[in-house]
């Protein structure tokens, strides 16, 4: 299709062209080869692992889609003391991850403890990742101070009324406003939507794709919805994995030296849906190293991968999946590669 040979030589279509491309179906294959090699190209065969530990799944939010919403009375809530979350970190430091990527449900958790968490884990010359929702821009500046350097907050969509719809009592606006904080901050700054929301077109995913290179992510995850059956939404569809990993294939020939994970909602709705990502523009992974009880308490959305209680064992099992399909894991803390620090 000359649609995909013109995104992977020029990196840049227009929202019609992004439009004709994830509506047909008869190009997926060529589409998810495109963006292969355009990974290859621009950010090498090395595959950038990071400790993922979701420190509480306390929650002040009403997100129509999330398990951890405020609503949601059967989680039975957890929040991690500082020492903990730092003891967390260490184990998966000794094991070998160069990033720990702290992730939590919005605020409730004690800003002053993440912090202490955020100094204490920097000590372990490791990069961090802060996945902690919308904060302000006194707050974003704190935690970068204390350690932090890179920062995740999906856009979740860009449909304006559909993302009111989605989450109430919050603003597109301001969401825009913290990536454009974290962004002047100097952190790497990462993006992401949901694909699959029921009222969600795929114009407005075609615009998601645009707004990320609009907003300069240095990362970008895109995720299938689940319907989660705690939520309002428990009776939507589940079948979003090939959409979503065609809105991330194309993420990656439009940005091409972005880092991009294999989310793990894909490895829920399909089995392979992780390594598939890898083969099809991702070149992340961030297997989870929170203590088994608590990950179940997390439940975002239901089938989340259970691991083994063995933090090595999990890491050599996702690295012999890794190195069978020809990759290899990196060693380095992998910042992106279109990141300029300030
Ligand atoms: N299905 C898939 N992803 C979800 N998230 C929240 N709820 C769901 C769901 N039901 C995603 C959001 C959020 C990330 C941490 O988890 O995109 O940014």
């Amino acid at each position: 299709m000359t649609l995909i040979s013109k995104a992977k030589k020029e990196n840049n279509l227009n929202r019609e062209e992004l439009v004709k491309i994830l509506s047909f179906t008869d190009y997926d294959a060529e589409l998810f080869y495109a963006a292969n090699e355009a990974r290859r190209e621009f950010v090498g065969d090395e595959i950038h692992l990071r400790g993922l530990i979701e420190f509480s799944n306390t929650c002040a939010r009403a997100c129509k889609y999330c398990g951890l919403r405020v609503q949601n009375k059967k989680l039975e809530r957890y929040e991690l003391e500082p020492e903990t979350i730092v003891e967390f970190a260490r184990k998966a430091v000794d094991c070998g991850y160069k990033t720990i990527v702290l992730q939590s449900g919005e605020g409730v958790y004690t800003f002053e403890k993440l912090i202490q968490a955020v100094r204490k884990i920097k000590e372990f010359n490791v990069d961090i990742t802060l996945s902690t929702g919308e904060k302000t821009y006194e707050e974003y500046a704190a935690l970068k101070k204390a350690g932090a350097d890179r920062y995740l907050l999906r856009i979740e969509t860009t449909d304006e009324k559909l993302y009111e719809k989605m989450h109430p009592g919050m603003n597109f606006q301001n969401r825009v406003r913290c990536l454009h904080n974290i962004k002047e901050l100097g952190y790497e700054l990462g993006c992401g939507c949901l694909v699959g929301l029921p009222e969600q077109t795929i114009e407005s995913l075609a615009n998601d794709i645009l707004f990320f290179k609009e907003i300069g992510a240095d990362m970008v995850g895109i995720g299938p919805f689940i319907p989660n059956p705690d939520t309002p939404l428990k009776d939507a569809t589940n079948d979003n994995f090939t959409l979503a990993l065609k809105v991330m294939a194309l993420t990656r020939l439009m940005l091409p030296d972005i880092n991009i994970p294999a989310t793990t909602a894909m490895e829920v709705l399909n089995p392979q849906g992780r390594i598939i990502a890898l083969q099809s523009g991702a070149n992340v992974i961030m297997p989870n190293v929170t203590e088994s009880d608590y990950q179940k308490k997390y439940e975002i959305y239901p089938g989340k991968i259970s691991i083994s209680e063995n933090l090595s064992e999990y890491r050599s099992q996702i690295c012999k999946k890794i190195a069978a399909i020809g990759r290899s894991v990196s060693d380095t803390p992998g910042k992106s590669k279109r990141f300029t620090p300030k």
